[in-house]
């Protein structure tokens, strides 16, 4: 049972026409366009999600779940939490926004200030976008301008072939990522990092070496890149963990090279991996930060990139307007910026990245024992991100359709099963989590 759901049984009945589970699958089927789905319903059993509290969801059925993939990986702070609906709803009903390319308002500098103070020191320029994917776009146009300020141009970025930085023609050309090829033209050059060991061997210390050669072959081979553009821990890519050292080592890279490190904190970033930023377990400080995702725990659509004094005042050569062409209508939106501010307050109030890195060792610790099943290849985590590799996709999809069946929500990503609850998980929801996953896995 939900305690305290926004909506109580009474108000579902009220709305019921609206509630009804197949006529919402039918209204579905004949005029929503889901991403990344098959065409024509083949996967028409999606659950059909109504209400949420706390790391809970209920569908128009009212069957309940345990939300371990935190809605798209952003419900950090959990659903329904009333502090960050009241954030919204003063700032909404103060001023929603107001175009930041002619005036300004109270909530961005505060957010901008706030990411500033979380970040290494010299890192507190923000401008603020849509989406991980327009952050993404936003960096690579920032690094290649860089380099054409300073009379230098310079357009070759390298990143991981498993990287996912997005959806944008220019996001989603920087992955190697099967499902992420681009129709069309290259529009720049990029060289993309095929690690030679497989990724359960990724995390061991003695995959350090062969991955920095690797990085250092495509950096130093070919014209000099713009950037080395990663993340912290392959999400997309199959929940990857690189080797402690690899930002360390990347950071000299980019040192040597001049090239700008960019590092990709819209899946890690805001307590995610145990710490409040991913690379904060290598000690760097990267050039630029992309955020996104935990930075409004999914309450409103909103991105963030943050970057040096050096980089921004590069943009003053620009010949047209001496700054940055480049901005949307809704970036830095008011009210985006107002559930930031909350969700950071709930993540310190709530110490949720202490409880992500101690909770994360829970999860993994009762996901580990998997291993012993033939159809498990692989257990790994880090913060409360934990994978479970199958050593088949259908197995992975049956393990997820089965913790279905019992109440909790798991993501899929090819062979990879991943349990990515919001950080307001507790010791309880974890452990139905590793019961049921577990029980899941029992029934293959
Ligand atoms: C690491 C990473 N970067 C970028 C993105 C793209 O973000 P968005 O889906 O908000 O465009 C994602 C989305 O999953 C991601 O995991």
């Amino acid at each position: 049972m939900i305690v305290g759901m926004s909506l109580t049984n009474g108000e579902i009945s009220g709305v019921a026409a609206d509630m009804d589970e197949g006529r919402a699958r039918e209204r579905d089927r004949r005029y929503v366009w889901h991403p990344w789905s098959p065409v024509g319903g083949a996967d028409q059993d999606r659950p059909v999600l109504v209400s949420g509290q706390g790391y809970r969801v209920r569908d128009a059925a009212g069957r309940e779940y345990l939300d371990a993939m935190a809605s798209a990986m952003n419900a950090s702070c959990g659903h329904a939490h009333p502090a960050l609906i009241a954030a919204a709803e003063r700032q909404m009903s103060l001023l929603p926004h107001f175009d930041l390319s002619v005036g300004t308002h109270l909530p961005v500098g505060r957010a901008a200030e706030r990411i500033g103070a979380l970040l290494p020191q010299g890192l507190d320029r923000t401008l603020f976008v849509n989406s991980g994917s327009e952050a993404t776009e936003a960096a690579v146009r920032i690094a290649h301008n860089y380099w054409t300020n300073k009379g230098e141009p310079r357009n070759r970025i390298v990143t991981f072939a498993a990287g996912y930085h997005g959806t944008t023609y220019v996001a989603q050309h920087l992955s190697g990522l099967p499902t992420n090829a681009v129709y069309g033209g290259e529009p720049f050059p990029v060289t993309r990092v095929r690690p030679s060991l497989p990724p359960r061997e990724l995390r061991r210390p003695e995959a350090l070496p062969v991955l920095v050669e690797e990085f250092e072959r495509a950096v130093l081979d070919g014209t000099p890149p713009a950037a080395v553009f990663v993340e912290a821990l392959l999400n997309v890519g199959g929940g990857v963990i690189l080797p402690d050292g690899l930002l360390r080592a990347l950071r000299d890279l980019c040192d040597r090279t001049g090239a700008l490190l960019i590092v990709d904190e819209v899946f890690c970033g805001f307590g995610r991996t145990g710490r409040m930023f991913g690379f904060e377990h290598d000690g760097v400080a990267p050039d630029l930060v992309t955020m996104s995702k935990g930075l409004s725990g999914g309450y409103v659509p909103f991105a963030a990139l943050t970057t040096t004094e050096a980089v921004y005042s590069s943009f003053a050569a620009d010949p047209l307007i001496g700054g940055l062409r480049y901005g949307h209508t809704t970036g830095g939106h008011a009210v985006a910026c107002a559930v930031a501010c909350a969700v950071l307050d709930v993540i310190e109030e709530r110490k949720l990245v202490e409880a992500s890195a101690v909770l994360g060792e829970q999860l993994l610790a009762g996901l580990r024992p998997l291993l012993d099943h033939p159809e498990v290849s692989d257990v790994r985590g880090l913060g409360l991100v934990a994978t479970v590799e199958c050593a088949r996709p259908e197995a992975a999809a049956d393990l997820v359709a089965g913790a279905r069946a019992h109440g909790v929500l798991l993501r899929r990503q090819g062979t990879a099963v991943m349990a990515i609850p919001p950080l307001v998980i507790d010791e309880s929801g974890v452990a139905e989590l590793v019961r049921v996953t577990g029980q899941a896995l029992a029934a293959l």
